[in-house]
């Protein structure tokens, strides 16, 4: 199969009250493990770049690599920018074959987001690709906000509206409590997502799709095994399964997810090393780490996503 947009893919999670993973790739590994664990499930699956992806293995072997996984299966994939930052990136990746694109303007002033955001989507959707905004900070969460930081910090359900019908975006991501990497809550802090702002949002926006990022959950079996194996990560905690679960039944359709796929590859790269000493095939590493990735990627798309048997 071709990639697709996901304009299709995030309607039908919409209505079917699950949400589609889109996870991080970086190279050959982590593709086959995300395509393979989807494949299997028969759940549809969203590969994101983001430009430092392209970088790393390059712009035209990251799409070859993409499009070689979609040959090889049946589900629906799309390939999907990840945090484009300018017009030109999003142009590019449209130009060469991307089905979906992200603007993030959410650096920006509101109107200048707007006015980029709608650049990209007037562009993108002359050739059928589907475009997703940002809106709202996501840095990460302190403890202690007072009610007009608390108001600056999280999205503005009354901006969201607004947003949405200027630029005319697909969907949208919005700041409810999650943060990026690894490191977005510390030991005693009490993750929280705010379900009070989503709900609003589906309120003045029904039907529309919402994009969760920085939504690992840090899961600790991956810490711990790469600390035993003379890793040294601390105090990562992240956003519980639980609370992301009841996001996908929301309006939230796109649940991104890098940092556990890197964890869960890093770990398995350790032990496979440190169990190994002798070893320099890295073909005899990387066979496990793959491993690792499509355990994880399963985990999510029957633990998080709810997107078993939705291809
Ligand atoms: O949200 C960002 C993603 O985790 C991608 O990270 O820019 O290091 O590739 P990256
Ligand atoms: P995590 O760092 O929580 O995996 O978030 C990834 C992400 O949002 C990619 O855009
Ligand atoms: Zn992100």
């Amino acid at each position: 199969m071709n990639p697709v947009n996901t304009l299709e893919m995030l309607k039908k999670a919409y209505s079917g009250k699950y949400a589609v993973g889109a996870f991080n790739v970086n190279n050959m590994e982590i593709i086959q493990g995300i395509v393979s664990a989807a494949e299997e499930l028969k759940s549809p699956v969203i590969l994101q770049a983001s430009s430092g992806a392209r970088k790393y293995a390059g712009a035209t072997y990251m799409r070859k690599l993409v499009e070689a996984a979609c040959e090889e299966s049946s589900i629906p994939i799309a390939l999907h920018l990840d945090h484009g930052d300018t017009f030109e990136l999003c142009k590019n990746c449209i130009d060469s074959g991307f089905t979906s694109v992200m603007i993030d303007g959410s650096s920006l002033n509101y109107n200048a987001n707007i006015e980029l955001t709608k650049k990209v989507v007037d562009y993108a959707h002359k050739y059928d690709v589907s475009v997703e905004g940002e809106l709202g900070s996501l840095a990460g969460v302190e403890d202690k906000l007072n009610v007009s930081e608390e108001k600056s910090f999280y999205t503005n359900p009354e901006e969201v509206e607004d947003f949405v019908n200027k630029t005319g975006v697909d969907s949208l991501a919005v700041a409810i409590g999650t943060s990026h990497g690894a490191y977005k809550f510390k030991p005693g802090q009490n993750p929280k997502l705010r379900f009070d702002i989503l709900e609003e949002i589906e309120r003045r926006l029904p039907d529309f799709p919402i994009v969760l990022h920085g939504a690992s959950s840090v899961i600790q079996k991956y810490i711990s095994e790469i600390n035993s194996f003379g890793g040294d990560i601390k105090e990562a905690i992240g956003i519980p399964e639980d609370m992301l679960k009841e996001a996908a039944k929301k309006a939230v359709c796109k649940i991104n997810v890098d940092s556990d796929l890197r964890l869960a590859m890093t770990a398995a790269i350790r032990k496979n090393l440190a169990e190994n000493p002798s070893n320099f095939d890295p073909r005899k590493y990387l066979t496990p780490a793959r491993e690792a990735i499509k355990e994880v990627v399963k985990h999510k798309i029957t633990n998080v996503m709810g997107s078993v048997n939705k291809a």
